[in-house]
């Protein structure tokens, strides 16, 4: 199986009713991790790359890792880049054998986001490479930029068809009260579904990408802060909310800060069970685990993609 883009992908989602996961990676374990979580359950895959990921591990390190999990899966995988920031790192994921890229102009005003909208998408085309979109803008920590609740705005569905037919792109993220990282709402968890409803009216079958789509699952975090971390007041999106939007336009969803608690988890219990380990390969033999089970527990329980490989 190559890797693939995501056209058929969102097609099969889009009219199965169903999400695909699109999980960050940053190292071996965690592509490990994913990619056996997913064979486990015949799912299709999403593995995304963020600019910070690419400065971490190297371009060349990530690519030959994920082909290496490829050969082992045999799952059809699109290998993504995570919020691209400007058309030079599309071109170079692109030219690097990326499947698929994220340009991200939801900061820019509305006519300089669909100008470089535009232009990665003649580029990503030409070479058979989906792009992702974003109108409307989400809050929280991405890329070592905080973007505060202020300066979040929802996306207007009023102007999603005039992007979308513009730009050319083949999905679009919107921002309806998600957000990044570990500490989402500040009351009661709220999502604004009339918004999600009125673009997929605007865009029918058009797919939709949910970012900031974590969980923030309580047990990793009491784990954490079991084991000497300090997270009071983490939290996450409702997993009744995921499936509602999964079961909708949502196409994609994104996890990363969920599976970073799970590594992290792991590895501050092993290291308080066992403080006389210092093997690498035993904490994280753990941190592997933990997070081939969040995959798990994602595929059957929030996305629905199991068996759709
Ligand atoms: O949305 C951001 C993702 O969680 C990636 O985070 O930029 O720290 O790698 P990162
Ligand atoms: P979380 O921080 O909720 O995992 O969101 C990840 C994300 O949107 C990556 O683009
Ligand atoms: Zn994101």
């Amino acid at each position: 199986m190559p890797m693939v883009n995501s056209k058929e992908m969102f097609k099969k989602a889009y009219e199965g009713g169903y999400a695909i996961g699109a999980f960050n990676v940053n190292n071996m374990e965690i592509i490990q991790g994913i990619t056996e979580g997913a064979k486990m359950e015949n799912a299709p895959l999403i593995l995304q790359v963020s600019a910070g990921a690419r400065k971490y591990a190297k371009h060349v390190y990530l690519m030959k890792m994920i082909e290496a999990a490829i050969a082992d899966t045999d799952l059809p995988i699109v290998v993504h880049l995570d919020h691209g920031p400007d058309f030079e790192t599309c071109k170079s994921c692109i030219d690097g054998g990326f499947t698929s890229v994220m340009i991200d102009g939801s900061h820019l005003p509305f006519e300089e986001n669909i100008a470089l909208t535009r232009k990665v998408v003649e580029y990503a085309h030409d070479r058979n490479v989906t792009v992702e979109a974003e109108l409307g803008r989400l809050a929280g920590v991405e890329d070592d930029v905080k973007v505060s609740a202020e300066d979040s705005s929802y996306t207007r569905p009023e102007e999603v068809e005039e992007f979308a037919t513009r730009t050319g792109c083949d999905s679009l993220a919107i921002a309806i009260g998600t957000s990044h990282g570990a500490f989402k709402f500040k009351g009661e968890p709220k999502l604004r579904f009339d918004i999600l409803e009125e673009v997929s009216k605007r865009l029918p079958g058009f797919p939709i990408v949910l970012h900031g789509a974590s969980s923030v699952i309580p047990s990793y975090v009491d784990m954490i802060n079991q084991y000497g971390g300090n997270m009071p007041g983490a939290q996450g999106v409702p997993e009744e909310m995921l499936r509602k939007a999964a079961s909708m336009a949502v196409c994609k969803i994104n996890i990363d800060s969920d599976l970073r608690l799970a590594f992290t988890g792991e590895i501050r219990k092993h290291m308080a069970e066992h403080p006389d380990h210092f093997d690498p390969r035993q904490y994280l033999t753990d941190a592997r685990n933990g997070i081939r089970q969040m995959v798990r527990h994602k595929i059957v329980n929030v996305l629905g993609c199991n068996g759709k490989a």
